[in-house]
């Protein structure tokens, strides 16, 4: 079982361990931002929720990044109020975007306290402004999960820009995410995943399943050590 043989691996890069990748991922989304602003003067950019990214966005904060002329969209979010400590957005102004000189109006957080219904069809009319996206980042959930797109639940299975999820194992139950077309869309996909809780996922991927996050177009994909399944 080989890593570079995940099937929609572009490239696969090891990273000794989380702190690592962290810095390799936000090199990359410096670079590719500077790529996107000097080609079309804007780098749409979709950050990812849940833990791993943390130290990435706190490392990405410190590069030379031209945030007059980025765009922040959320690839998933959770149905909690709007602040609180549980969202993805708030991690995400807490370690990078209240550290850097963006524009408020830059920043595109999904209405999640409006409900995964109401929050959808609203980040649909904002998206449809942004799209195709430059960049999604990704994490990967231990059960291959990405985004708010869940094994076996419906939204998983939908083709609009972006659904509402019920049901989602991963608390809380009531979340928004992007579609997997919205995702297949961008110009460009990182995922990072580190821990050896990613192990399985990944071996299952290795052996052909469709989770959803082999169900992604062509990404690169970031991990560390942990992470390898066979060991
Ligand atoms: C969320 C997510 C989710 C996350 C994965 C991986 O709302 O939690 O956006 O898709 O990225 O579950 O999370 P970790 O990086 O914490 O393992």
């Amino acid at each position: 079982m080989n890593i570079a043989d995940l099937p929609n691996a572009q490239a696969v890069f090891v990273h000794d361990d989380p702190e690592g990748l962290s810095a390799s991922v936000a090199q990359r989304i410096a670079e590719l931002a500077a790529q996107a602003i000097a080609a079309r003067g804007v780098f749409h950019l979709a950050l990812a929720g849940g833990e791993t990214p943390r130290r990435c966005y706190e490392k990405l904060r410190h590069l030379s990044v031209d945030w007059a002329h980025v765009q922040v969209y959320f690839g998933d979010e959770r149905c909690l109020p709007a602040g609180d400590a549980g969202r993805n957005d708030r991690m995400a102004r807490e370690t990078l975007l209240e550290q850097v000189a963006i524009p408020s109006a830059n920043i595109h957080a999904i209405p999640a306290e409006l409900g995964a219904r109401e929050a959808a069809a609203r980040y649909a009319a904002v998206l449809e402004q942004a799209t195709p996206l430059d960049l999604v980042l990704l994490g990967m959930g231990e059960d291959g999960h990405i985004a708010s797109l869940f094994p076996g639940n419906p939204a998983t299975g939908s083709m609009a820009a972006t659904v509402p999820v019920f049901d989602a194992p991963k608390p809380p139950a009531e979340r928004v995410t992007l579609g997997l077309g919205t995702l297949n869309a961008a110009r460009q996909r990182i995922f990072l995943v580190a821990g050896a809780g990613k192990r399985d996922a990944l071996e299952q991927i290795l052996l052909g399943k469709s989770l959803p996050a082999a169900r992604v177009a062509a990404a690169e994909w970031h991990l560390d050590r942990a992470a390898l399944p066979g060991r």
